[in-house]
């Protein structure tokens, strides 16, 4: 079977010497946006109206469109689940509920292997909780009075939600009664790791010692659909949920790297001994790795596959070699980390299925070098080689991947300005990275190139042979290029470089998730643009052409959200976004926002909504 997937023979034609041009050097920003600073632009393929920059307490989609609240945190997800009561909540219906703070988005079509667009399974991710909203009048000083029982809550409001939905008559609609409904939490859902690192002495503990079974997933933030139709899901933040000292513990200096520093957000740690540094050193080590999901069995367990590194992963992007192995993108999102490639040492198998069942269990990961030529050097994260050895505490290639972060430094990788999503472009085979910002920076260089990085950017990996629709994503070097630098562009010291024809709605700050629609043209959220008194929502971009990097404003979240998780159907006609943590920064009684339910009493919560044209055709 096939997942909606890039081909490696499937590209287009891309941009030309004089199109890359568009985007000028760097530093030239006022003369290159000036003249053209408020023009209406025809130079787009992208032909919807653009929404007028707005910041207040709703969503707003541009004209022509509407927007759908479909599944809010709290909404049963199975038949006969209880329905949300924010003042009585308990771990028992919230298991049966989707759950909170919803991030990534798969849209799975049904039947397997097909590319319907009117039934399939959404896989959403559930990166947090925000307890001081969801246990109203007690979380409001962070005083930690947590009970067991709200400890469980929260984690039961983690991990992620698949749930069966059609569109029936132009209007989706979930299907309670699937047999694919399936709630997956770090309280409950056992796991299994896979891959060089399990069973490693320094994954074992006292609930497991095999290292190789864990109980659940947290910190989930984006994902990405496999080509053999699973999802894999991201461990991010996991630095929120372990509590106590690690210090004396065998761990100290591999936990300080990963920030498990006591920068605890919750307190399971006093309720669960796993959670707590002093008690279970190895217990983080369980974390911090890419899960793959078959949301078509509903049955199936989880698997964390450790070759592909353990860091704080914010989402993954396939492609292909053109041997048909399977390059796996990943960026780890802090400042001055880095941006990885996962190779498989096997070919993908289109026709059986099975086959590829373990297949991201062997294979080469590497870190990225951004050379200031333009080049960009991946350097392989192998046992016995260069700096990774015994000398430098590297006993094999568990203790590699257990300590990526450690040893792609010692490889001279490249400290990024805090790497979000790296998704590779099914239509033109080259790669998008967004750096999200750096304000802690100071020394630049040619891809982090502005100190006191507020406003962050996007780069363009080219890889060898993509100009002939035949991209390497298993080669050793790379081109790489700019995007676009994110900021106000009408500020000449900014450093914000887009197309010359931008408008004063299509500007942003922090891009952080992306997607691509059916015609290869980039739709971006962000996470961030609130500090500069914008929405944070969605942008759409051609990434070749006249139109390249001309970005157009498309969704406003309402305020103190970020837009998460785009996701089209195959076919173009429905938009799947997530507003995650709508009326962040402000407390329970005075919320800037009460978005959804816009009821006193009532939290905001986050919400997985669905885009459509008015008139049903593709979106864009
Ligand atoms: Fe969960 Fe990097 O955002
Ligand atoms: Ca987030
Ligand atoms: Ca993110
Ligand atoms: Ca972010």
């Amino acid at each position: 079977m096939m997942a909606p997937m890039s081909d490696p023979q499937k590209h287009t034609p891309e941009p030309s010497r004089r199109e890359t041009l568009q985007i000028a050097a760097l530093g030239t920003v006022a003369s290159v946006i000036a003249p053209h600073a408020q023009a209406a632009s025809t130079s787009s393929t992208l032909t919807f109206t653009e929404l007028e920059r707005v910041l207040d307490d709703h969503h707003h989609v541009a004209p022509g469109h509407t927007a759908q609240v479909f599944l809010r945190q709290g909404d049963p997800i199975f038949a006969g689940a209880p329905k949300y009561d924010p003042l009585a909540q308990t771990a028992g219906a919230q298991k049966r509920q989707f759950g909170s703070e919803s991030d990534y988005i798969g849209f799975m079509p049904l039947p397997m292997g097909s590319t319907s667009s009117t039934s399939g399974l959404l896989c959403v991710n559930h990166e947090m909780v925000h307890s001081t909203l969801m246990f109203p009048g007690v979380m409001e000083q962070y005083d930690d009075k947590r009970s067991k029982e709200m400890c469980d809550l929260e984690m039961v409001a983690h991990g992620h939600s698949i749930v069966e939905v059609a569109r029936i008559d132009g209007k989706w609609t979930v299907k309670y009664d699937s047999p694919y409904n399936r709630r997956i939490t770090p309280l409950d859902t056992a796991m299994a790791l896979t891959g060089p690192a399990a069973g490693h002495k320094r994954m074992k503990t006292r609930d497991d010692p095999t290292g190789r079974r864990v109980l659940g997933t947290f910190a989930n933030c984006a994902g990405g659909e496999t080509p053999w139709g699973t999802v894999m899901i991201a461990e991010e933040n996991i630095q929120h949920y372990f509590g106590g000292s690690p210090r004396g513990t065998s761990e100290e200096a591999n936990h300080a790297d990963m920030k498990l520093t006591n920068e605890v957000y919750f307190s399971w740690h006093k309720h669960y001994p796993r959670f707590d540094l002093a008690a279970e050193p190895h217990e983080p080590n369980r974390f911090g790795w890419m899960v793959e999901i078959d949301p078509y069995d509903p049955t199936s367990m989880p698997k964390k596959r450790t070759a592909l590194g353990r860091f704080k992963h914010e989402g993954v992007g396939f492609a292909f070699t053109p041997d048909g192995r399977v390059a796996v993108y990943s960026g780890d999102d802090e400042a001055f980390q880095f941006i990885y490639r996962f190779v498989t040492a096997r070919a993908f198998n289109r026709s059986e299925r099975k086959k590829n069942d373990d297949i991201m269990d062997d294979g080469v990961l590497s870190v990225a070098r951004f050379n200031d030529d333009e080049t960009l050097t991946w350097l392989p994260l192998i046992w016995g080689q260069g700096a990774l050895t015994p000398a430098n505490g590297f006993n094999d290639q568990g203790d590699v991947l257990i300590e990526s972060r450690r040893a792609a430094r010692l490889l001279g990788a490249t400290p990024m300005d805090r790497p979000e999503e790296v998704v590779p472009n099914p239509v033109t085979g080259t790669v998008f990275a967004a750096l999200t910002k750096n304000s802690r920076r100071t020394q630049t260089d040619a891809a982090n190139p502005r100190a006191n990085n507020k406003h962050g950017g996007m780069i363009e990996f080219l890889p060898p042979g993509y100009e002939r629709r035949a991209a390497d994503h298993g080669a050793t070097t790379y081109g790489w290029r700019p995007f676009l630098w994110a900021g106000d562009p009408t500020q000449a010291d900014s450093g914000a470089q887009y197309n010359a024809d931008i408008s004063a709605n299509g500007w942003f700050s922090n891009p952080d998730n992306m997607t691509f629609d059916p015609k290869g043209r980039i739709w971006l959220s962000t996470d961030g643009s609130i500090n500069f008194d914008r929405a944070d929502g969605l942008w759409a971009a051609d990434v070749t052409g006249p139109g390249r990097a001309l970005t157009r404003h498309f969704f406003a979240c309402p305020s103190g959200a970020e837009m998460t998780g785009p996701c089209f159907t195959p076919d173009g006609t429905t938009l799947f976004v997530s507003v995650q943590h709508p009326g962040e920064g402000s407390g329970f009684k005075f919320p800037t926002t009460r978005w959804p339910d816009f009821q006193e009493g009532v939290p905001p919560r986050s919400s997985v909504m669905i885009v459509q044209r008015t008139d049903g055709k593709p979106i864009g």
